[in-house]
């Protein structure tokens, strides 16, 4: 399997690593097959400016090259423009992942998504983001995975 460049130097040098303290938001998703987990928080301006972002992931290179790649793009970002980043926008801000390893930027998305809404719940508004699929514990991105290329369906 071939890594490009940067999600090989955001592996070994992930950003934004931690947890923020007294987050606005925060979200926690997981996969149950490759055991997986991905915190992220978020602080948030009253202008619902993400100002600040943190992960930790318990997970393969892929989860945490795309967690590092999440957190750095979201800040300064709108809510509303940070929750419509897809996990094909994380791959290609990373040059591109293995098929085999798309599914681990659902988590990274995901995360994200969930500590949206929770930043918009505690403020007694309406979440962004409808059903997120990997904060129900029994959901497996890997039965999602797209075949790879020349693969039958
Ligand atoms: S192998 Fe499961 S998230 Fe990467």
């Amino acid at each position: 399997m071939i890594y490009s460049d940067k999600v090989m130097e955001h592996f070994r040098n992930p950003h934004n690593v931690g947890k923020i303290e007294n987050p606005d938001g925060e979200g926690e998703v997981g996969n149950p097959v490759c055991g997986d987990i991905m915190n992220i928080t978020i602080s948030v301006d009253g202008e619902d400016t993400i100002t600040d972002a943190k992960f930790q992931t318990l997970g393969c290179g892929a989860a945490i090259a795309t967690s590092s790649m999440v957190t750095d793009l979201v800040k300064g970002q709108k809510i509303q423009d940070a929750v419509k980043i897809s996990k094909q926008d994380v791959a290609d801000e990373l040059d591109g992942l293995p098929a085999v390893k798309m599914h681990c930027s659902v988590l990274a998305t995901d995360g994200l998504k969930v500590a949206i809404d929770d930043y918009l719940k505690k403020n007694g508004r309406e979440p962004l983001s409808g059903e997120i699929k990997s904060a129900d514990p029994n959901f497996d991105p890997h039965a999602e995975e797209e075949p790879a290329e020349g693969e039958d369906d």
